[in-house]
């Protein structure tokens, strides 16, 4: 037997030892549970409006599905939970990261029909009021939208993805919480009382539901158990279609089958700007993308940090966010649909040459008549909802979905159950003309922002014009004030409306913004407008080392769940 020397032997054991508490901490490091900070999730997440439909986002994710499984089976939720928001009558734009980081937008917006009204845009509201009327009747979207990212990116069968909100629709559920603040708004009370939708959200005396009252929709639960069994061609070429059609018609309004038949999902690469040592993802024109983008690389120039918020740098900080936004307002006819318009409208937004030339007329000390902006003067309006959603290989969806204003323009399909969108009142003070198949204007932006250090944040809003601000306010507040992501969707906002005004966020006339600050902004020039109902609401996912937050817009009484 050979001999070994001493230190042969050390040496050896040394070798070992090593090795094996490398191997050790390789497999904690690798294997075992690293814990998240509660509150947080290990694997996935939804955001959506309630928590209802974010823990049925939720359900479908850990049975398997993916985060588009999840985004559709929360959205198809919140047409019951929230109809005032979206539904199946109406359209989305989903931006989609995959997990090779290709970011892919699926934008299924309401189209103009085949025949339309021809002076369409002198029925335009010039203050701010509920748009009722079959005229504003774009051609809904939102099925074949679910139809066309479901089999590129769906685990779960189509059916499934229905299962929980025939259930929801079919036996009902008490009035959510929101829905009943809303019913309480004396213009939307007037607003449903006397229209088609009464028959679903009113009591037997025709007033609308109160606390404590159930909400179904019987008529609902039949038609989607129709395309969940036979596929969005139910609705799009078969009887659901049909039906729709007839109550459109009977109402007055000139969809047309044809118009159903011919819908086409558009599917295209995402913009993407570098933002501070972030890239940040969003949908490009006709929807609200390349405006937020816009007020985002003006507020980059301006190398925002946490104390960017503290004493009187707030002011300057918020001043410098609404210059921006006028300079966006300003900016809004430029969003056109490409296909119908000059393709080359929007690029500018994030050309870098013409953000630093509009970054140096942001004056420090004052602001500026709306000629100064460019602007000329619209009216805005409210609705919409978002989900943001994570999965667990990589997956990330951020989905805004709308009828437009809140129900629709209360225009009730009692065949199918189906809520009618009044998308095409989004044309007004945007355009001088509008042509069949183009794509309204809009405010929605669905989002992802990557970091370098391989984080993501999913996010987008609702609350129509109000999109914009919140949007571009949370992200500023994340990536550069310091805040994390509850407290910096929760901080308030300032409105800045089409008309340059300013509205300091209010909850029930009690102000959220502190005086000093608001009477600084007052002082620099600003003008107040009158917005009364702050509708903004944004939820958001993030994912940062390893752990994954997701909240819910308190604003809406929403709630986020993932596991
Ligand atoms: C309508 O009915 C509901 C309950 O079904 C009741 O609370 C409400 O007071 C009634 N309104 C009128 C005007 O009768
Ligand atoms: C505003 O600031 C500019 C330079 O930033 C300065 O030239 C100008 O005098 C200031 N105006 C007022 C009214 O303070
Ligand atoms: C707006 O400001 C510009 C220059 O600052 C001025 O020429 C114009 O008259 C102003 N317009 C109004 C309506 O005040
Ligand atoms: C966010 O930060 C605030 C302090 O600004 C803190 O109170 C809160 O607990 C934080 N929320 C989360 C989820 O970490």
């Amino acid at each position: 037997m050979a001999k070994y020397k001493p230190w042969t032997v050390c040496c050896f054991t040394l070798i070992v030892l090593f090795c094996a508490v490398a191997l050790v901490s390789f497999c904690i490091f690798t294997f075992v549970d690293r814990k998240c900070p509660s509150g947080s999730f290990k694997h996935a997440a939804v955001a959506a409006d309630s928590l209802r439909c974010s823990q049925i986002g939720r359900n479908m994710l850990q049975e398997g599905g993916s985060a588009v499984d999840g985004a559709i089976a929360a959205l198809l939720c919140t047409s019951v939970v929230n109809p005032q928001s979206m539904g199946i009558g109406g359209g989305s734009i989903f931006t989609i990261r995959d997990k090779t980081g290709k970011v892919k937008v699926f934008n299924f917006r309401e189209t103009v029909p085949k025949s339309f009204k021809s002076n369409l845009l002198e029925d335009c509201p010039t203050t701010f009021k509920m748009t009722k009327g079959t005229q504003w009747i774009g051609v809904p979207g939102e099925l074949r939208g679910y139809e066309s990212v479901h089999k590129q990116y769906g685990k779960l069968s189509w059916a499934r993805l229905f299962e929980p909100t025939i259930k929801l629709a079919r036996e009902g559920i008490p009035l959510p919480p929101y829905l009943e603040y809303i019913l309480k708004v004396p213009i939307a009370k007037k607003h449903l009382e006397g229209s088609s939708l009464c028959e679903v959200i009113c009591n037997k005396n025709k007033t609308v539901l109160s606390k404590g009252d159930i909400l179904k929709f019987p008529k609902l639960a039949d038609s989607l158990e129709v395309i969940a069994a036979q596929g969005a061609d139910a609705f799009y070429t078969g009887k659901i279609g049909q039906d729709l059609i007839q109550d459109v018609k009977a109402a007055g309004g000139t969809l047309e089958m044809e118009d159903l038949e011919s819908f086409k999902v558009r599917v295209e690469d995402a913009w993407t700007v570098p933002l501070g040592d972030t890239k940040m993802h969003f949908a490009p024109p006709p929807t609200g993308g390349p405006l937020l983008a816009f007020i985002l690389k003006l507020l980059e120039g301006f190398s925002l940090t946490p104390s960017s918020f503290h004493g009187e740098q707030k002011i300057q900080t918020y001043h410098r966010f609404i210059e921006a936004a006028k300079f966006a307002n300003g900016q809004k006819r430029n969003i056109r649909d490409p296909l119908f318009n000059d393709i080359k409208t929007a690029e500018h937004l994030i050309d870098p040459a013409f953000i630093h030339r509009i970054r140096d007329m942001i004056s420090s000390n004052s602001t500026h008549n709306n000629s100064y902006y460019n602007v000329k003067p619209s009216s805005d309006h409210f609705g919409t909802t978002h989900v943001s959603v994570l999965d667990e290989d990589g997956l990330a969806v951020s989905a805004t979905s709308t009828i437009n204003h809140l129900f629709g323009g209360a225009i009730y399909s009692s065949r199918t159950g189906i809520i009618l969108n009044n998308e095409l009142s989004d044309f007004c003070g945007r355009v001088d003309s509008l042509t069949a198949g183009e794509q309204p204007p809009s405010s929605m932006t669905p989002v992802i922002v990557e970091s370098k250090s391989g984080g993501l944040l999913v996010i987008g809003g609702s609350g129509g014009s109000m999109i914009i601000a919140a949007v571009a306010l949370s992200i500023m507040n994340r990536l550069w004030l310091g805040m994390n992501l509850t407290d910096a969707i929760e901080a308030p906002i300032v409105f800045i409306d089409s008309k340059n005004n300013l509205n300091f966020e209010k909850f029930e006339n009690i102000e959220k913004i502190e005086q000093p600050v608001r009477d600084g902004l007052i002082a620099l020039g600003h003008k107040l407008g009158s917005s009364q109902f702050f509708l903004n609401v944004v939820n958001a996912v993030e994912k940062e080392k390893g752990c994954i937050v997701a909240v819910s817009d308190s604003r809406k009484l929403g709630k986020s769940a993932g596991y």
